[in-house]
């Protein structure tokens, strides 16, 4: 008989994401001796550059590796600040600026210290699906509004405007986003805060992976006002997803109010993490993601030059990050089939549109390019056996 489970109905909405079990399957047929091309998994590929990593030696060496203050350590908040200043020509002052447990933390410290129950967060469909879940954990109901290739698959004030919904509290954008590396252009993001300020709501900006753009000027969107509330990381550029440390700008009444649920989350962000990143910003650190970041612009070449022969259709080269969102609907009518079965047959595993949302998910699949050029080659070459056997469904 089946044990009585008193779990949240939270959980109700909250899906499962599909690249997991297509990793877990992927790393069975792996321990069965298969060989797989992964495509799926949205973090670099590169271990933690050298500089950082001896930074943590260093300190935990010396030992002492206690809590640090709720929003990180000093020298660190005046680090980032710097980056803005050097960066953006941007003045952030240190109490607008907090260390996080990733994105991820500070996303919650933030959704947390903003939402009542009920309260409406506005997104995009397709976008990166934790955020949704995190505002339904914190008890916010979230409006995902559809967009497609017209509009690079990112917000703007006009598609905002039609499906502005009462009890709006906030709106999250992600520049450059996670399925597409679409950045939302200046003006666009400055029409997007004109809307959203004059509504009375705030607007947070995931800019997680900032650095990661190619041929196109990066910017932060708290150029445009200081009310913007930004989300940053280093695990994306400075290829550190496993340290959990994120960063967030904020206005200061915000800042204290995500300090204070700060120290009573989490207490402190990783405290070895904090000191490493120290040297995140180093010059040899930076030469080093600066050629990381030349060898994911080759990468992401090569596949939008190669997936349209195959017949995925691509709504342009990406503006950064290191993902393709490609339309596959001329190839299959159920993505997440498609996916099991690339992974099945030919030991390709890529991710399927339905992890990023419900609209055209379907007719979409997202090529992540964290892996070597060699193994994105042998992967189309496998796809384009696949498709040329027949054994996918269409
Ligand atoms: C758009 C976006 N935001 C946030 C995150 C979470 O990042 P972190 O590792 O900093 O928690 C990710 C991770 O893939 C992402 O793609």
């Amino acid at each position: 008989m089946e044990s009585h489970r008193p779990l949240s109905s939270r959980l109700d909405s909250i899906s499962p994401f599909h690249v997991m079990d297509i990793l877990a399957r992927a790393k069975t047929l792996e321990s069965e001796g298969r060989h797989i091309v992964h495509m799926e998994v949205g973090e670099p590929d590169f271990p933690t550059p050298e500089p950082v990593r001896k930074a943590a030696a260093d300190k935990l060496a010396e030992g002492h590796i206690h809590y640090t203050p709720a929003l990180g350590l000093t020298s660190l908040r005046e680090r980032i600040s710097r980056y803005y200043k050097d960066r953006f020509s941007l003045e952030i002052s240190l109490d607008c600026v907090g260390l996080s447990t990733g994105a991820s933390g500070a996303l919650q410290l933030l959704l947390a210290a903003l939402l009542e129950p009920g309260d409406r967060v506005l997104m995009s469909d397709p976008g990166y699906p934790c955020n949704r879940h995190i505002v339904t954990l914190f008890g916010g109901s979230t409006s995902l509004i559809a967009v497609g290739a017209e509009s690079r698959f990112q917000l703007t004030a006009e598609i905002l405007a039609k499906n502005w919904r009462s009890g709006t509290k906030a709106v999250m954008l992600a520049s450059p986003a996670n399925p597409t590396g679409a950045i939302i252009p200046y003006q666009s993001m400055q029409e997007i805060y004109q809307l959203v300020s004059t509504q009375g709501a705030v607007l947070i900006v995931d800019e997680i992976y900032q650095g990661l753009t190619y041929g196109i000027e990066d910017y932060c969107a708290a150029e445009i006002s200081p009310d913007i509330v930004v989300i940053n990381s280093f695990s994306k550029y400075f290829g550190m997803t496993g340290w959990r440390l994120g960063w967030f700008l904020a206005p200061e009444w915000l800042l204290a109010a995500a300090e204070k649920i700060a120290q009573n989350l989490f207490l402190a962000p990783p405290t070895l993490a904090q000191y490493a990143a120290l040297s995140a910003f180093h010059t040899e650190t930076i030469e080093i993601l600066e050629a990381r970041k030349n060898e994911f612009a080759q990468r992401l070449d090569l596949m939008a030059t190669e997936l349209p022969s195959l017949g995925f259709e691509l709504a342009g080269k990406p503006d950064g990050a290191f993902y393709l969102y490609a339309d596959c609907h001329r190839l299959c009518g159920n993505s997440l089939q498609f996916c099991q079965q690339l992974l099945e047959h030919e030991g390709v595993a890529i991710t399927p549109g339905i992890d990023f949302g419900s609209y055209q998910a379907d007719a979409f699949v997202r090529f992540a390019c964290t892996t070597e050029q060699s193994q994105l080659r042998l992967g189309l070459k496998r796809i384009k056996q696949f498709l040329a056997s027949g054994a996918h469904a269409v």
